[in-house]
């Protein structure tokens, strides 16, 4: 990854309240996870409790200042912006003209799986997996392939032989999550050679899921698919949004990148089916993102989450039965609590009501997730260090 020689002006460790400002993660967080108390830790849902990069208030203020929301034709700069990204931090020359602009990733997902899958296809997944891939394949009436993830070495890895082992015929795509989403693997080359030669060999197209590849931690390198194996990019769809690495989720945009021409039309004919036009503050908030003083931002950011991590490591290999999974990128931290020996009902009582720390439930994640919660560290250190403390005390007569 390319550093930014950019200056800017951050200061992470500033506080935020997030109450009251219509946020997902806490202003839900008592009516979804349970955890009322106004002490409470909101560490579920995948957004950051920073405030935006200095770029992105400049971009939103002079987008306010011309006081004009019309109909707007500005996607093709933004998609310049992206491929300046891909090509300086990635070092992937993705073509600005094989990009569509979707309503956030998430949309982009599903409207894959509307252009290349039918009703009771089956759609391969890598389970533990961010859990939203399930939610998605099932909402349209697809049917979910897990595939779980064996753990070697403290790690994840997939078992394409097992997989290939039990393949009914019915599948058609796999949606991979590179980085992984819950648990941060980066994956090595060779493991993405593997599975493009299990895709080209079963006919399967590979949507590769790269929303998280900017927050990666040193000593761990980022492929994207179409670096690692460029002899599936006739079958390989890549999916990327500046919404994680730049906390602006809720402005909405996704970006698909379909290098095949044949591809890329039914892709195009399902966005003009359902009538999907970029969004113009997403569209300026990405353009601004993806720039060197986004860059130089995203360089303070990855320090500072390294920072989080190594707290978090540390606070949860001092509680006895907890593991946490080796954290090579995202900000969130996926913990095993098998060795606890306890029910998970107790476990996530005693996190929830004794830690008063909200966490995503790992079950929800698919297969090999039951014994997990994952944790969203993408804020405060002195928030980080007392959920630490909090879960010490919630599982104090372990040690
Ligand atoms: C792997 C992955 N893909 C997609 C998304 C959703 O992205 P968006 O908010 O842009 O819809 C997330 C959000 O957590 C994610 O982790």
């Amino acid at each position: 990854m390319n550093s930014s020689k950019a200056v800017i002006n951050v200061n992470f460790d500033e506080p935020i309240n997030r109450f009251g400002t219509n946020s997902n993660k806490w202003d839900e967080m008592a009516a979804i996870t349970g955890v009322a108390d106004p002490d409470g830790i909101a560490m579920w849902v995948a957004d950051m409790d920073f405030s935006a990069a200095d770029v992105l208030q400049e971009a939103t203020t002079g987008l306010l200042d011309k006081a004009n929301y019309g109909y707007f034709t500005g996607e093709g700069d933004m998609k310049d912006a992206v491929a300046w990204w891909m090509r300086e931090r990635h070092g992937w020359a993705a073509d600005p003209q094989a990009m569509f602009s979707t309503f956030g990733l998430g949309n982009g997902i599903g409207l894959c799986l509307q252009s290349y899958t039918e009703p009771g296809d089956e759609v391969i997944i890598f389970t533990p997996v961010y859990h939203e891939f399930i939610g998605k394949i099932r909402r349209a009436g697809r049917i979910v392939r897990e595939s779980p993830l064996r753990i070697g070495n403290g790690v994840y890895h997939m078992d394409l032989d097992a997989l290939e082992a039990s393949l009914s015929g019915r599948e058609k795509v796999v949606i991979f999550c590179s980085p992984h989403n819950p648990a941060g693997r980066v994956w090595a080359p060779e493991e993405l050679h593997a599975l493009a030669a299990f895709c080209a060999c079963h006919d399967l197209l590979l949507m590769s899921d790269e929303i998280h590849h900017d927050l990666v931690f040193p000593g761990h390198t980022h492929v994207p698919f179409p670096i690692a194996a460029p002899d599936v990019i006739d079958r390989l769809i890549m999916l990327t949004s500046a919404s994680k690495t730049f906390n602006i989720a809720g402005s909405r945009l996704g970006c698909v990148t379909i290098p095949d021409e044949r591809l890329r039309q039914r892709f195009a004919a399902t966005m003009r089916a359902l009538d999907i036009k970029p969004n113009l503050l997403g569209v300026v908030l990405t353009q601004a993102a993806y720039s060197p003083r986004g860059a130089a931002w995203v360089d303070a950011l990855v320090r500072y989450l390294d920072g989080n991590r190594q707290i978090f490591v540390d606070g949860i290999s001092g509680i006895p039965g907890l593991t946490a999974m080796p954290m090579q990128s995202t900000y969130l931290g996926w913990v095993d609590f098998a060795n606890t020996g306890m029910e998970m009902e107790e476990v996530i009582r005693r996190v929830k009501t004794d830690a008063r720390i909200a966490p995503s439930i790992g079950a929800d994640f698919g297969s090999g997730g039951e014994t997990f919660l994952r944790f969203n560290l993408g804020t405060q250190r002195a928030q980080v260090t007392k959920a630490m403390e909090r879960l010490q005390a919630a599982f104090g007569d372990l040690q």
